[in-house]
């Protein structure tokens, strides 16, 4: 999967891409991340990336040219995106992106909001599959809405809150589909622990000592009964949900 990010804080962004799992997902090749400043797409000598808005009231909107310079200029550089160089156009951007619309393309386009729709695992997985996504970071006091209706074919919300910008978003959101890709986990029992109790809260998890300042850890878990242990974890898992988000089990 290739991800392209565009922030006017690219340096926020990157670093969290270079550690950990979402490190190695990049070094065994199944994860390809670009973060790109927003500021690199202006046209006039102060970078400026905002304005006022129309109509009045607080703050600075970010303006639709830089953005829709930057997602054409990263999507002319991917195979199958909209704004591939098509050969028969003898090397120009085909520039139309309605006719692509329909099709199952390679590339979409995610512009992270609070008022997108909210991100859940049944949207990660779906949009796991995608080979390139290009997510735009909001910020300010919003961005203008010719992005969202002439460019932006999903808007993503992580959660009902409101972040200063949508970098946040889109590092949860990129990390949250990086752990989807086969073999990016370190081994695929995680996957299949999830798919067990799949739309419940996780099972408690202990690790050594099994005696820790007095509490001890279930005896269960110690059994070496590996089909007991299952039902327990079923049990424990169907309880903590049943408390904490009985929402999920209907
Ligand atoms: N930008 C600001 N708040 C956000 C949120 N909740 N989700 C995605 N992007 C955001």
């Amino acid at each position: 999967m290739l991800i392209d990010i565009i922030t006017i804080f690219p340096e926020v962004v990157r670093p969290y891409f270079s550690e950990s799992i979402l490190k190695r997902a990049r070094d065994k090749g199944k994860l390809q991340v670009r973060v790109h400043n927003l500021r690199d797409y202006t046209l006039d000598k102060h970078k400026k990336v905002d304005d006022r808005p129309f109509g009045g009231g607080p703050g600075m909107v970010l303006s639709p040219e830089p953005i829709f310079r930057a997602v054409e200029k990263i999507g002319l550089r991917v195979k199958g995106s909209p704004f591939a160089i098509q050969q028969q156009n003898n090397g120009k951007a085909s520039g139309d992106r309605k006719g692509l619309r329909q099709k199952k393309r390679k590339t979409k386009i995610i512009l992270l909001s609070p008022k997108g729709k909210k991100l859940d695992q049944k949207m990660a997985l779906g949009l796991s599959s995608q080979e390139h996504l290009i997510l735009i970071c909001g910020h300010y006091e919003g961005v203008d809405e010719r992005v969202r209706k002439y460019l932006v074919d999903e808007e993503v919300s992580i959660g009902d809150y409101v972040l200063t910008g949508g970098e946040l978003a889109a590092m949860v959101l990129s990390d949250c589909l990086a752990r989807l890709i086969p073999g990016v986990l370190g081994h695929d029992e995680s996957n299949k622990s999830e798919s067990f109790c799949a739309g419940l809260l996780e099972y408690p998890q202990y690790t050594r000592p099994a005696s820790f300042r007095g509490k001890n850890v279930p005896k269960i878990l110690l059994s070496g009964n590996h089909q007991e242990i299952l039902t327990w974890r079923k049990e424990e898992a169907v309880k903590i949900t049943k408390k904490r988000r009985p929402d999920l089990l209907k």
